[in-house]
C-alpha cells in the first residue's frame, strides 16, 4: 500500500467514523421528552379509529375489550416511554414465534433454521395449508405457523414437560421477568385447533417435523397462550435491539450474532403477507400477533410495542400499525433510511 493510498483509506476511516458519530449523536437526540411525547401523540391520534375486527377463529379472542389501545418504546438501556394500556395481559400469539427461533437458533445454529425450517416469505396467510403443499421447504419460515411447530419441535428437550419450561423460560427471559399461560386463551384455542393440528400433521408426514405432532402442537399452542402487556413486549424487543442482553436482568438470552439473521427473518415475514407493505411504510424488522400484540425493533436503539385487538384481513393490529409506522417516519428510524410520515 502507497503512503497516499494509507491517507486515503484513513481519509476515508475518518469520514466514516464521523458520519457514524453523528449517526448517534442523532439517535441520543431523541431525547426523553421526545420519545414521551411521540408515544402520548400516537396513541391520541388512533384510540378513535375503529377498523378492523377482534381474531374469532379463537374464539375467547372475541372478548378481548377492542377499545384498549397501549403504545410503548423501550431502549436498549431498559428506559420506558409508554401511553395507554400497556399493562394489560392479553396472549403473545405469533409475536411469540421469532423468540422461539432464537432459542433454536442458539442450540441448533442459524443455519438449522435455513435447512429444517426455511427462511423464505411465504406471501401467503399464516395458516396456509396451501404452502406446504407449494414450497419444498414445507415449514416455509419460523413466522408462519408451520414454520413455528417445527421450531418448537426443535427444541432439544428430553420429555414435553421439558421442552415447554424451555419455550416459557425463554420467552419470560426475553420479557425479564416470569411469564404464565392465560389458561383460558389455551382451553379455547387447543379445542378448535384442528387447522394446526393438520398442518403438525402433514409437516410429519414429510419428515420436517422433528417430535410427535401432537407435543409439538400443545407446546406451540400453550406458548400462543402466554399472556403478556405492550410493555413484555417492548422490553423483548429492546432486548433484541440491545444484541441479546436484556436491558433490565442482564442476562445474556440469544448470542449478539444470531440476533442480525433473527431481524431479517422479521423484515422478510413478520407481517405475513402484509411484509413487503409493511417494510415499505416503516423499514423495521417486526412481529405481529392475533392477540393484537406487535413489536418492532430499530437494531441497535430501541423497539416499539402496540396493543390492540382489532385486527386487518392479514391478522395485524389496525391502531398497533399506524401507531408503529408513524413512530418510525417521525423519528427516521427505518433500517434503510428515513421513510416519509
Ligand atoms: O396458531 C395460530 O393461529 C395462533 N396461535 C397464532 C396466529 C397469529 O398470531 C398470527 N398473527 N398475526
Amino acid at each position: 500500500m502507497t503512503g497516499n493510498s494509507k491517507l486515503n483509506r484513513g481519509l476515508v476511516l475518518s469520514a466514516a467514523l464521523l458520519g457514524f458519530g453523528l449517526l448517534a449523536t442523532s439517535a441520543q437526540a431523541q431525547t426523553a421528552d421526545e420519545f414521551q411525547a411521540l408515544v402520548n401523540k400516537v396513541h391520541a391520534k388512533y384510540l378513535p379509529l375503529q377498523e378492523g375486527a377482534n381474531a374469532d377463529y379463537i374464539p375467547i379472542l372475541t372478548e378481548t375489550p377492542s377499545d384498549l389501545f397501549g403504545v410503548v418504546i423501550v431502549t436498549k438501556d431498559g428506559k420506558v416511554y409508554s401511553a395507554g394500556d400497556v399493562d394489560y395481559k392479553f396472549s403473545i400469539q405469533s409475536v411469540s414465534k421469532p423468540f422461539t427461533a432464537a432459542l433454536v437458533m442458539n442450540q441448533q445454529g442459524t443455519e438449522a433454521i435455513r435447512e429444517k425450517i426455511g427462511v423464505e416469505p411465504t406471501g401467503l396467510p399464516f395458516n396456509s395449508k396451501m404452502a406446504l403443499e407449494l414450497y419444498d421447504a414445507r415449514s416455509v419460515n419460523p413466522l408462519v405457523n408451520a414454520g413455528a411447530i417445527a421450531s418448537v419441535s426443535l427444541v432439544a428437550a428430553k420429555s414435553e414437560e421439558d421442552r415447554w419450561n424451555q419455550v416459557l423460560q425463554n420467552i419470560s427471559d426475553f420479557a425479564g421477568e416470569p411469564l404464565t399461560v392465560l389458561e383460558k386463551v389455551y382451553e379455547s384455542e387447543y379445542t378448535t385447533a384442528f387447522g394446526n393440528r393438520a398442518i403438525a400433521n402433514l409437516l410429519y408426514n414429510y419428515g420436517r417435523l422433528y417430535s410427535d405432532p401432537e407435543e409439538a402442537l400443545r407446546v406451540y399452542t400453550r406458548q400462543c397462550s402466554i399472556g403478556v402487556s405492550a410493555k413484555d413486549l417492548g422490553m423483548m424487543g429492546a432486548t433484541l435491539a440491545n444484541l441479546g442482553v436484556n436491558p433490565v436482568t442482564g442476562k445474556r438470552v440469544m448470542p449478539a450474532r444470531d440476533v442480525p439473521e433473527l431481524l431479517a427473518i422479521m423484515a422478510t415475514a413478520g407481517f405475513y403477507d402484509e411484509s413487503g407493505d409493511w417494510m415499505y411504510d416503516a423499514g423495521l424488522p417486526a412481529k405481529t400477533g392475533v392477540g393484537g400484540g406487535i413489536v418492532a425493533v430499530v437494531p441497535g436503539k430501541f423497539a416499539v410495542a402496540t396493543f390492540s385487538a382489532p385486527l386487518n384481513k392479514a391478522g395485524n393490529s389496525v391502531r398497533g400499525l399506524h401507531a408503529i409506522r408513524d413512530i418510525a417516519g417521525e423519528l427516521g428510524v427505518g433500517v434503510f433510511g428515513p421513510n416519509p410520515e
